[in-house]
């Protein structure tokens, strides 16, 4: 079983995803240890409740400073022996020492095709502002291993969507969600609980 820790700030849609692609066979091998969110207003803490899954806030807010907030996130993470630890919609800047502790085992979802739209600034509703702004034409979501720079990590799924004449950033986000994050985060952690990628020369190869 793949031990799974997921970090949220937000609506948690995409951990709805994975709830629901494991429930449905879709994701196998994976069990789902705990919820932990920066943000103790975040929806996402409600899901995991209603699905008996292991939620908590770590909020840098009720820290004096950050590196006793990356102490406790860390071994809050440690602490469940975790195989993967999946950011979806997480909006915190992880700790150095975390990325380096879990190299490859830390994945994240970002609302556009890397490395279009993507890096420092490039989050949520933005990356969609910014889509529309350019008139690109095409735009999508990536899952991408998690290293120590921002949307740099080798790539291991990408889906694109169309962009339609007349999309508001808020209509584009949702049909990005629905025709994309929400079905190649599932994918994604499919092939790693089922070992079927490896990582070669900052590349992810897939071994069906
Ligand atoms: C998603 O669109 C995700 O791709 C994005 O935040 C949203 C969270 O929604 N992540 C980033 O922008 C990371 N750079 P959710 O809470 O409903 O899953």
């Amino acid at each position: 079983m793949l031990r799974v820790g997921v970090l949220v700030s937000g609506g948690g849609t995409n951990l709805q995803a994975i709830i629901d692609a494991i429930d449905s066979g879709i994701i196998t091998n994976t069990e789902i240890e705990i919820v932990i969110s920066n943000n103790p207003n975040a929806y996402a803490l409600t899901r995991a409740q209603n699905h008996g899954i292991e939620n908590i806030c770590i909020s840098p807010k009720t820290f004096e400073n950050r590196e006793q907030f990356n102490e406790a996130l860390i071994n809050k993470l440690d602490e469940k022996k975790l195989d993967l630890i999946v950011l979806a919609g997480c909006m915190v800047v992880l700790p150095a020492a975390l990325i380096a502790k879990y190299r490859n085992r830390i994945i994240n979802i970002h609302p556009a095709l890397i490395p279009s739209f993507c890096g420092k600034g490039y989050y949520g509703l933005h990356v969609h502002e910014e889509v529309l702004k350019r008139g690109v034409k095409i735009t999508g979501a990536t899952v991408h291993f998690v290293d120590e720079g921002t949307d740099t990590g080798p790539i291991i799924a990408q889906k694109a969507v169309e962009v339609k004449w007349g999309d508001t950033p808020e209509v584009l986000q949702k049909r990005v969600m629905e025709e994309a994050e929400w079905k190649i985060m599932p994918y994604a952690i499919n092939l790693i609980a089922n070992n079927k990628i490896e990582v070669i020369d900052g590349k992810v190869k897939i071994n069906q």
